[in-house]
């Protein structure tokens, strides 16, 4: 090996940079050991469960927080709390994860697809009162990269049609919309911990509660259908199947890990926001020069520095960016593919084309982004960048 690399002339080993990689702040082993200790509860809706829950309602204003196992499986209570039927349509952006659909199709749901807008991949909020039916009965707006779907306009539609908000926010933790919280504005929202995700628990999530009326039933569906959160809090003295449900609580060993991570809530946030100002300030004279567009954040959103990404001019360029990426080992990715043209959904799609969703479908990419990421990384992907774009010009 040593020879091979004397012979081809000495060339410096290069580390990868990955993707993503999950931040451990350093407590949760202790918390979780801590946890078990206690000796008394290890299930669900315990002590850390509840101090976790406490903390966002307090810290972002929701009615009520409920732990769950991932963002899908708040997705689908939500869909529970709705009360779908068998066709009912839901309205769902196509350029999204499948769960932000899929949880309603389990509910038996017919999925209206929306387009994406041309600045950014969020609903386009203008096309939404073109697709409601009396039919309708959900508008699921998605935050992507955690930067505000235009709220107003959707929840003044929702209200004009008497329609229930699901916002998806699984990406939008310690985000806003003008004011207000992301997740906190639609009558339920769902946020994921995945270790994707800024805050991270492994896997996880969140179904927040904005209208008083879901909180019961929510409570309910969270312990299998069963009232046991009430027996617990000591309200009533037995307790009982009362409704449709399912296992959607963590363990309090997630509980506790999710804990350690949101205690750095802060730290984590501004370390995030310095790598993605440092992207921005580096790839801006780039992008000026027409090879690329950087994410738009519209005057009513915050960024939360949940990802980076850039979208070429076509296919073909974001694919060369990616392979160019790897050669010189940098890990870069694509993101979602259109749910109206997926296996699954593509004969049920009633065929109106989504312009917009197809183009970030084919010239999204996002950039590694986590919080041990460091500037030097940075400074070194947007350099690969600058010099394949040097090359193509
Ligand atoms: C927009 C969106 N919704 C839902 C999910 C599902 O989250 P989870 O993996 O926590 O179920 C994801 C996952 O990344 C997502 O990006």
């Amino acid at each position: 090996m040593v020879k091979e690399n004397a012979r081809k002339g000495f060339k410096k080993k290069v580390i990868m940079i990955d993707f993503n990689r999950p931040h451990f702040t350093g407590n949760e082993l202790r918390y979780i050991q801590d946890a078990v200790e206690d000796k008394k509860h290890i299930s669900g809706n315990g002590t850390y469960t509840k101090r976790c829950q406490r903390f966002f309602e307090e810290r972002y204003g929701f009615r009520k927080c409920l732990l769950t196992t991932s963002c899908t499986d708040a997705l689908e209570m939500a869909a529970m709390l709705c009360d779908i039927q068998p066709g009912d349509e839901v309205i769902v952006p196509s350029y999204t994860f499948v769960s932000s659909a899929l949880a309603f199709v389990r509910a038996g749901a017919k999925i209206v697809f929306a387009d994406s807008m041309r600045r950014n991949p969020n609903i386009d909020a203008e096309t939404i009162e073109s697709l409601i039916t009396p039919k309708t009965k959900v508008i699921v707006p998605v935050h992507y990269a955690g930067v505000a779907c235009d709220m107003d306009k959707i929840v003044g539609i929702a209200r004009c049609h008497n329609l229930i908000v699901v916002e998806d926010a699984a990406q939008s933790i310690d985000s806003c919309y003008k004011d207000r919280s992301l997740g906190t504005i639609g009558h339920l929202s769902a946020f994921s911990f995945h270790e994707t995700k800024n805050i991270i628990s492994g896997e996880g999530g969140m179904l927040g509660i904005n209208d008083e009326r879901f909180i019961r039933r929510a409570e309910i569906i969270w312990e299998k259908g069963t009232n046991r959160a009430e027996f617990f809090r000591g309200e009533v003295n037995k307790y009982g199947w009362c409704d449709v449900g399912s296992s959607f609580l963590p363990s309090e060993v997630v509980a506790a890990f999710l804990w350690a991570q949101l205690e750095e809530l802060e730290n984590i946030q501004n370390k995030r926001k310095q790598l993605w100002d440092r992207y921005y300030e580096l790839l801006e004279p780039i992008a000026e020069k027409g090879h690329f567009t950087l994410p738009d954040i519209p005057d009513y959103a915050t960024n939360n520095a949940h990802m980076f990404y850039l979208v070429c001019n076509s296919l073909e360029g974001r694919t060369t960016l990616i392979k160019y990426l790897r050669e010189n080992e940098v890990q870069a990715v694509f993101h979602y593919l259109s749910l109206h043209s997926s296996p699954y959904y593509q004969d049920k799609h009633d065929g109106r084309p989504l312009p917009n969703c197809d183009r970030f479908a084919d010239c999204l990419v996002r950039l590694p982004m986590y919080y041990d990421l460091e500037e030097k990384d940075v400074e070194r992907i947007c350099g690969l960048i600058k010099e394949l774009c040097h090359y193509v010009c």
